[in-house]
């Protein structure tokens, strides 16, 4: 759909970090189709690498070692489809088994510095709705929108085991999926670098008990706004 507010809204970054779960990917997936914006989902990113570290072999608490897999990676994202080095991963990297691994690489401050250098590369020229967990707080922390997604846990949780997407079609149960996310949660808030964290200047929205369509209108407001007072 052509955006009414003309050339304009080429440059922006838009930057939307929150926990599992929150509704991130379908935001920043709807805001890019409708602003005509590159969509770079930074979690698949960690995921990717975490797959390919475990196929190879590399213990996944070493950080150089995993830090050299993701230099040396070739990560593509397009079409909501990722590969990595040729490989497509889009379904492999959704398990609960590179849940946990991606959680563990992305606790490793080379492996961070090596992808938050290739998150700053795509978004370099505008144009883009990245997620993830630190875009606005350590990639962009000068992005023009910046929006936090939350939900209660067990909303979360209710959300991760009915995405298809997700569980591979396997029916996950419900008590497991919120233990594994709120256990995540942890690590990601917890560790030492770039830990989950709300930006002073993001927008703070609890997606609880909204519809994804409310979501969306919120979003689209902050961006207009942004155009309007840029
Ligand atoms: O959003 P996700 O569940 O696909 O992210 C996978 C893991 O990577 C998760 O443990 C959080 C972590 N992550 C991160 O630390 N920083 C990001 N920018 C994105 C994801």
């Amino acid at each position: 759909m052509e955006p009414p507010w003309g050339t304009l809204v080429k440059n922006l970054i838009i930057a939307i970090d929150g926990p599992s779960g929150a509704g991130k990917g379908t935001l920043a997936r709807t805001l890019a189709e409708r602003l005509g914006y590159r969509h770079v989902d930074t979690g698949a990113m960690y995921r990717a690498v975490a797959w390919k570290a475990a196929h190879e072999g590399v213990p996944l608490d070493d950080d150089h070692a995993v830090a050299t897999v993701a230099a040396r990676a070739k990560l593509d994202q397009q079409d909501g489809r990722i590969t990595i080095d040729g490989h497509d991963v889009t379904r492999a990297i959704r398990t609960p088994e590179i849940d946990k691994a991606a959680a563990a690489v992305a606790k490793l401050p080379h492996v961070r510095s090596v992808l938050v250098d290739r998150q700053r590369e795509l978004g370099a020229d505008g144009g883009v709705v990245m997620e993830g967990r630190d875009i606005g707080t350590v990639v962009f922390p000068g992005a023009d929108v910046k929006i936090y997604l939350d939900a209660a846990a067990e909303e979360r949780a209710r959300r991760r085991a009915s995405d298809q997407a997700h569980t591979g079609g396997q029916q996950a149960s419900l008590a497991n999926v919120q233990r594994d996310l709120v256990a995540r949660d942890a690590t990601d808030s917890t560790r030492a670098v770039a830990p989950l964290s709300v930006a002073t200047d993001a927008v703070y929205v609890d997606t609880t008990s909204m519809p994804i369509e409310a979501v969306v209108d919120h979003a689209m407001r902050l961006v207009h706004k942004k155009l309007q007072s840029s």
